[in-house]
């Protein structure tokens, strides 16, 4: 396996719109889509800077993971994700080299992304993702 780019960098805000005002008038950059993802309690901005976007994600519930994530150590850079050729065989790799799964299959993100996270202890304290759209 090996990541053809930064898919995207997922950065937990408390107001997604006045985020969102940050990276339009500040940094200049245009947002596309906004979409709730229920399953993960949160609603997300994109943006697009060449093959890479940034993916706000606010929470819609405090109990859910980015608010907690809010709630423990703020605003910040909350996951980095990777494209692959095949979500799945990027999970089964990783896990072979072993590196412990949060998603041992890939699920529905935003966009309608096949995706699978990387637990933060097995990969030097940086949450990962595994993204790709097709398996
Ligand atoms: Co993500």
């Amino acid at each position: 396996m090996k990541p053809t780019h930064i898919e995207h960098l997922g950065i937990a805000v408390k107001d997604l719109e006045a985020s969102i005002k940050y990276y339009e008038e500040v940094l200049g950059l245009e947002c596309y889509n906004i979409e709730e993802v229920k399953d993960q309690k949160v609603r997300t901005a994109f943006f697009k800077l060449g093959d890479t976007k940034i993916e706000l994600l606010e929470s819609t519930d405090p109990e859910g993971p980015i608010g907690k994530f809010v709630e423990k150590r703020g605003e910040g850079i909350h996951h980095v994700a990777f494209a692959v050729e095949d979500t799945q065989a990027a999970l089964d790799d990783a896990a072979a080299k072993g590196v412990q799964l949060i998603d041992k299959t890939p699920r529905k993100g935003a966009e309608g992304l096949n995706i699978g996270f990387l637990h933060p202890k097995s990969t030097h304290g940086v949450l990962t993702e595994f993204c790709c759209k097709d398996k």
